[in-house]
């Protein structure tokens, strides 16, 4: 059984895999922009809290029925239940949540990837550090973005043609890390510049009157974005996973690693907004401006900011793998379409809503729904409605719906006795992270103000 279907190999692999997806943009871009618009150390804390206490559940549901099922999300979460298919509604939520993502995700990664090229010719011509306004006279271009865009989405799909162990585990066990060596190195950078100290206020002193229902609810959202979660990719991973693998403590790594990224990410950006007198609410560009100016304050800058963008890339990559991967498994898995016509059709579809996303930041920025550019509406359905209802649907399935004795047999796989970390997660998966979601969710949309 296990022979018929590609998968990691190894656990290392598994685990090295599983991080992959879930570092990417989200740390090195999302996690600060959201940061600073949502005014720091508060969002940063309730972020930490909603990994803790909702993320790491969800990701060891999601990897105990994968393996379980060892099927792609649809097929697991069709099967999971017998007499109720109905859950495969998960499945299919996902995959469309797969596309939002990808269509925005291509796009900021195609900057990433101009940027490899743009301080390559910086470092090679001599001018000097790249600024906000070369940021902002290529995202509101149209042909620019849109050409490393369809690059991306060209240059990914190759990846996941040549198929999951090899693709996947190949290309990014190498680059982690060197990727965390490089923030590190930006980190001593940034917190060594006058000032620098605001931005580690910033980061770590909460202010709570800077919370709201929106804002706790778009942390929920992040933590559920950051360990790709409620969509279906970590159910995937899980059924590639071989029985080597012990669920929790492979997933609290996942989650300790891939939060570590984001605070050194943090740390390498925050205090050289402040250093440098950056907007820390300048959004989306936050990343591109500041750690160009960063390095510039560095021997050898130019050539660091190549590198760090070019591992952007590479984490970036990795992540998109991840998504692209829930809709070609069940292209591939379920209807039969050979993996590189899957990979192909895919691919065109994130096209559809990827390049009206990409010409929403500039000729089409009139074109508004619900006061939001496409871009900004396809990200905010996915991280404050999708991923989150997806998570408490994986909560209610694995936690009240699945035999309890059978996802904890599961859990059990390969460790050594009884475990009382397994039920504890196992309490967390059937109460307290569903419980914490609706409430996240009822007050993020102000059922609770008056
Ligand atoms: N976790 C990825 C990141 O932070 C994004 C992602 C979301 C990947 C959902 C897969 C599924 O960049």
């Amino acid at each position: 059984m296990e022979k018929q279907r590609d998968g990691f190999v190894s656990s290392v692999g598994a685990f090295t895999a599983t991080v992959a997806s879930a570092v990417g943009l989200g740390n090195i871009w999302k996690f600060p922009y959201l940061a600073g618009v949502n005014g720091g150390a508060a969002f940063v804390l309730t972020y930490l809290l909603a990994v803790a206490l909702v993320g790491l559940p969800i990701l060891v549901a999601e990897h105990a029925i994968g393996r379980k099922m060892r099927k792609d999300a649809v097929g697991s979460y069709a099967a999971v239940v017998p007499q109720e298919g109905f859950w495969v509604v998960i499945g299919y939520a996902g995959i469309v949540a797969a596309f939002f993502i990808m269509a925005f995700y291509s796009d900021v990664a195609g900057w990433v990837f101009s940027y490899i090229y743009k301080s390559l010719v910086a470092a090679l011509t001599g001018t000097g550090p790249l600024d906000g306004k070369a940021f902002e006279s290529m995202v509101r271009g149209s042909g620019e973005p849109l050409l490393w865009q369809i690059g991306v989405l060209i240059f990914v799909s190759f990846i996941v043609v040549a198929g999951v162990s090899k693709g996947i585990e190949r290309a990014t066990k190498l680059t982690m890390p060197v990727l965390l060596g490089l923030l590190l190195l930006c980190d001593i950078r940034a917190l060594t510049l006058p000032g620098a100290f605001k931005g580690v206020e910033f980061l770590f002193a909460p202010d709570f009157s800077k919370l709201s229902g929106a804002v706790i609810l778009s942390a929920l959202g992040l933590a559920f974005f950051k360990l790709s979660l409620g969509m279906g990719t970590m159910t995937t991973y899980g059924s590639y996973m071989p029985h080597s693998v012990r669920i929790v403590p492979n997933a609290t790594r996942v989650a300790l690693a891939d939060t570590l990224v984001s605070l050194l990410a943090g740390l390498a950006i925050f205090p050289a907004v402040f250093a440098f007198g950056f907007e820390p609410a300048s959004g989306p560009s936050l990343l591109f401006i500041s750690i160009p100016a960063v390095f510039s304050k560095m021997p050898l800058g130019t050539l660091f900011t190549v590198l760090f963008f070019l591992l952007s890339a590479l984490a970036a990559t990795g992540a998109m793998i991840s998504l692209i991967e829930v809709p070609v498994a069940w292209l591939s898995g379920k209807m039969n379409v050979k993996r590189s016509a899957a990979v192909l059709i895919t691919a065109l579809g994130i096209l559809v809503l990827g390049v009206p996303a990409t010409l929403s930041l500039g000729p089409w920025a009139q074109v508004k729904l619900f006061n939001m550019v496409i871009f900004d509406l396809l990200d905010y359905i996915q991280q404050n409605l999708l991923l989150p209802l997806g998570g408490l649907a994986i909560a209610i399935v694995a936690g009240w719906r699945v035999v309890a004795s059978d996802l904890i047999q599961e859990l059990e796989i390969a460790e050594k006795g009884k475990k009382c970390y397994i039920y504890a997660v196992y309490g967390f998966i059937k109460y307290i992270s569903p419980a914490l979601i609706v409430l996240v969710f009822l007050n993020g949309f102000g059922i609770f103000s008056k």
